[in-house]
Parts: structure tokens; sequence; C-alpha cells
């Protein structure tokens, strides 16, 4: 696949996307978003990619937001249909992604790039890292799902402080939110989130994907959480990945999970 504004590489196991417009700080127009969607589509149908991997360009910014000068005009149905389908197309289809995904932040994440590094499974951030939700003091709200996703990880008080205000904060304000996971020198956060990865790699593909889906029910409406939890757990125990599992368990020795 040829990518215009991205770049996609793997090294063993895990696939790495790279948002690649540093001259603009990274920021999501329309053409990164639909190219992002190919890139995770496209990694989470590869079985030997056990792990996702995102981060910007050079040493400024993960995501400065969306591109601020393709929606400058519009009209009120565009700008529904601008949050809409950026939804659809890349911020829910990572949330619900198969494979994890991390958001390795190295820089700037705002607007659209900290709604970004929130569709992720979970975020780690460099020191160097400014998190925020500037939109209102451009006169919108967020719509890539800023305005439901920071509560459910901060709290609603501090996303309405967040959000109101327009601010930044920084990777170690992030920590003490709960918003990023750790924090880390500029130089060690690729190495440091593959080596999250790698651990996350010795365990069940199978179990993590059903995992991830249970989890993410929590925050669906109409969907009932436990009752994911209890239908996701049955099916496990029909994997070949449960069976090698336990059985390895039993027999002292390390699983070799093969997926299915
Ligand atoms: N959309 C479009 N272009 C953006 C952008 C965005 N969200 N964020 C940065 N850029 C562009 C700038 O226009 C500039 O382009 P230019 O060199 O062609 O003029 C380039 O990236 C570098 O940004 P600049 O503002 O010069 O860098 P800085 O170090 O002075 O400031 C920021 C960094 C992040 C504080 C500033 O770029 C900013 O506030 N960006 C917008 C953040 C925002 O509101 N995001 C939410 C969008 S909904």
């Amino acid at each position: 696949m040829n990518f215009e504004n991205i770049i996609i590489s793997s090294e063993n196991g895990i696939g790495q996307i790279t948002i690649n417009r540093p001259s603009k700080l990274n920021a999501l127009n329309v053409a990164t978003i639909k190219e992002l969607h190919d890139g995770f589509e496209n990694l989470d149908g590869n079985p030997e990619i056990r792990v996702i991997i995102i981060t910007g360009e050079g040493e400024k910014a993960f995501v400065a937001g969306a591109d601020i000068s393709e929606f400058a005009n519009f009209s009120i149905e565009e700008g529904a249909q601008l949050a809409q389908q950026g939804q659809e197309l890349l911020f829910d289809f990572i949330e619900n992604l198969k494979t994890p995904v991390i958001a390795a932040v190295n820089g700037f994440a705002l607007g659209g790039g900290l709604e970004l590094a929130m569709a992720c499974h979970f975020r780690i951030a460099s020191e160097n890292a400014k998190m925020g939700l500037p939109e209102v003091s451009l006169g919108v709200i967020p719509g890539y799902g800023g305005t439901q996703r920071l509560p459910q990880l901060v709290g609603k008080g501090r996303a309405m402080e967040m959000i109101m205000t327009a601010g930044m904060i920084t990777a170690d304000d992030a920590y003490r939110a709960g918003l990023v996971n750790h924090v880390v020198p500029q130089t060690e956060l690729l190495n440091f989130v593959k080596e999250i990865a790698s651990k996350i790699m010795r365990n069940s593909p199978v179990a993590i994907a059903k995992a991830i889906k249970a989890v993410n029910a929590n925050f669906k409406d109409g969907v009932d959480g436990y009752q994911t939890e209890i239908r996701n757990f049955g099916k496990c125990f029909g994997t070949e990945d449960f069976k090698e599992g336990t059985t390895a368990f039993l027999e002292k020795r390390k699983a070799n999970f093969k997926g299915n």
C-alpha cells in the first residue's frame, strides 16, 4: 500500500503507524484520516501483527489537531458530516479493533490529536508532550469523540475544565489524571512502548481481543457489559489458545499461543 501522509512499518509482530506531516505538526486532514483507516485495517487483518503502535513524525508533535485549514468554511451539515465520518472511519474503528493499539504521544496531542490518542487502548507520553482540547478557542467543540472519551478517562470535572479552558496540560499532569499510563524521556519513548508491547504479545491474542470487547461494552449505550463479559468468557473455552494456555500452565512450560 502506498501512503502519502503516514508511514507503516512492522518488526517482530509489532506494527507501527507514524503520522508523517511534520511541517503541519501532523495535523489530521481528511486524506490522512482515510490513510490511517486503511493502515489500521491492514495491520489488524495481519495475524502476525500482535500490537499496533501509533506515533507522530518529528520531535514536536504527535498530532496538533484536525487540519483547521480544511474546515474553516464548512456549513452546519458539512461540520456534522466531518465529525460523523471521522468517528466512524477512524476513532470508533481504532477503539474496536481486535489488535491492541498503543498511542506513543511524542509531543503536542491537541484536539483531534488527543482524541486520536484517546481512541487507542492506552497511551504513553514523552516528557515534552502537551495535551489539550482547544476546540472552544476556535468556536467549535471536540468532534472526534473528545467530549465522551475525556470524561471516561479523567472524570467529568477535569474533562469539563480542560474543554472549557481550552488549555494544555503537561505529560506529568496527564499521568496524574490517568490520561496516560507512563511518562518517559522522548528518546526512550518507542523502546518503552515496544517493551510493553512485548509483554502483551506473550498472551493469547484471542483472549485479548475478547477482553477489548468486554471492556468497551461498559461504554456503549444499551449494551450490558457484564453480559458481554459472560458471553466472551464462555467463548474463550472453545479456543485453541485456551487449551494451550491451560495445558502449558499444568505442564509448567511457557504457552505458545497461535491466536485461534
Ligand atoms: N491544523 C492545520 N495546520 C496546523 C495545525 C492544525 N491543527 N496545527 C499546526 N498547524 C500548522 C501551522 O499552521 C504551521 O503551518 P505553516 O508553517 O504552514 O504556517 C505549522 O503547522 C507549524 O505550526 P506553528 O503554529 O507555526 O507552530 P508553533 O510551535 O508556533 O505552535 C501549536 C504549536 C501546536 C501551539 C500551534 O500550532 C497550534 O495552536 N495549533 C493548533 C492547535 C489546535 O487548535 N488544534 C485543534 C484543532 S480542532
